[in-house]
């Protein structure tokens, strides 16, 4: 198992963040908290650092990896173009959760953008990834740190869960406040184009860069090369997942349809209706019903039912309103085999 070393979230204990900075600088892989989930970090500059996280994940090759920088000077030294645009977006919303995809400068190995001649980048809004940055000296590569494909971590336990012996040392700084990915937004495309909804609003993005577009259809094949976090199947628990339409009447037919005991069935829902209608499950995981607050429970939820061993998962859909996009198409993402 890995080294597990708990961590203040708010005024990180030098000496652990000097630990990690150590084991990152001898070419190990150190989990750390970052506010939208845990990452699976090694030094961004080195290919072959940066190969041993694709390894440890699973990950194929063509598909990029996020740069974390401790601010704009750092993110500007990664791009090969740092347009007006870029400035704006930075200097509103980092650090905080939202990727900027941009040209790749010639000091970014090939590995880290998986041959795409851009790299994302981001500063993250959490102390603890904002000091082991900083102790490091450079930028830190880090995706989502669970296997590939499975749902992401948001707590140490997760992350222990989803790759055990892969990763090195973890940092514990307890639970992302955030809960779900960073928007990922590419500035090489004009307009700019929402390659992955997540925790920062579309209406913030609009309201510094009013063209940017979002399509809510997931690309696959050739056109999943160039925006690789569009492929269809991602963040999907093991266990079987079912949408079924908001109210308990729809979660007592998909319950019902699916022919197994309700001990072998799972539930995570929003309305009080499916709360009463998925009596009797196996687990049955409320959730609230506000995008952010439901957005930091639902990957906890998505790792509870798997250790729940039950055959299926009916999930209450949530409202096609704007304010729930990155949930909407985490829950779409999940159910698709
Ligand atoms: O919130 C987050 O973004 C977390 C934390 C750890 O920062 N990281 C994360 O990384 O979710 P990952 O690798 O699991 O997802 C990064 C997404 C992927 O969908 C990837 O395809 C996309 O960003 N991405 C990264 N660089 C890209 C690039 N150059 N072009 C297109 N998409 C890119
Ligand atoms: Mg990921």
């Amino acid at each position: 198992m890995p080294r597990v070393v708990p961590v203040d979230p708010a005024q990180p204990d030098p000496a652990a963040i000097a630990d990690a900075a150590e084991v990152m600088r001898r070419g190990g892989l150190v989990a750390f908290p970052t506010e939208t989930v845990y990452g699976l970090g090694a030094r961004g500059l080195r290919a072959e650092e940066v190969r041993k996280i694709f390894a440890a994940k699973g990950r194929p090759p063509g598909h990029p990896v996020i740069l974390h920088v401790d601010g704009e000077a750092m993110a500007r030294s990664l791009a090969a173009e740092w347009s007006s645009s870029a400035s704006r977006l930075a200097a509103a919303l980092w650090p905080g959760p939202l990727t900027l995809v941009v040209p790749r400068a010639p000091a970014v190995p090939p590995e880290v953008s998986g041959g795409l001649d851009t790299v994302g980048l981001r500063a993250p809004a959490h102390p603890v990834a904002l000091a082991l940055i900083r102790a490091v000296g450079e930028p830190l590569a880090a995706p989502s740190a669970n296997a590939h494909t499975h749902v992401s971590p948001t707590t140490a336990e997760h992350v222990v869960r989803s790759l055990g012996d892969r990763v090195e040392l973890v940092l514990d700084a307890g639970p992302s406040s955030l809960g779900i990915e960073s928007t990922v937004l590419s500035l090489g495309h004009d307009p700019p184009r929402v390659l992955r909804p997540g925790a920062a609003r579309l209406e913030d993005l609009r309201a510094l860069e009013p063209r940017v577009v979002h399509e809510h259809a997931s690309i696959e094949g050739d056109a999943a090369r160039a925006a690789p976090g569009m492929a269809a199947k991602h963040y999907a628990p093991r266990t079987r997942v079912l949408l079924a339409a908001r109210g308990g009447e729809a979660i007592a037919q998909a319950i019902a349809r699916a022919g197994l005991e309700r001990a072998r069935v799972a539930a995570i829902v929003v309305t009080d209706g499916a709360r009463r209608a998925a009596a009797g499950c196996a687990t049955v995981v409320p959730l609230a019903d506000s995008p952010e607050e439901y957005a930091r429970g639902l990957f906890a939820a998505l790792y509870e039912v798997d250790r729940a061993g039950v055959d299926l998962v009916v999930i209450e859909e949530v409202p096609a309103d704007p304010g729930w996009w990155a949930v909407a198409d985490r829950l779409t993402r999940a159910a698709r085999r």
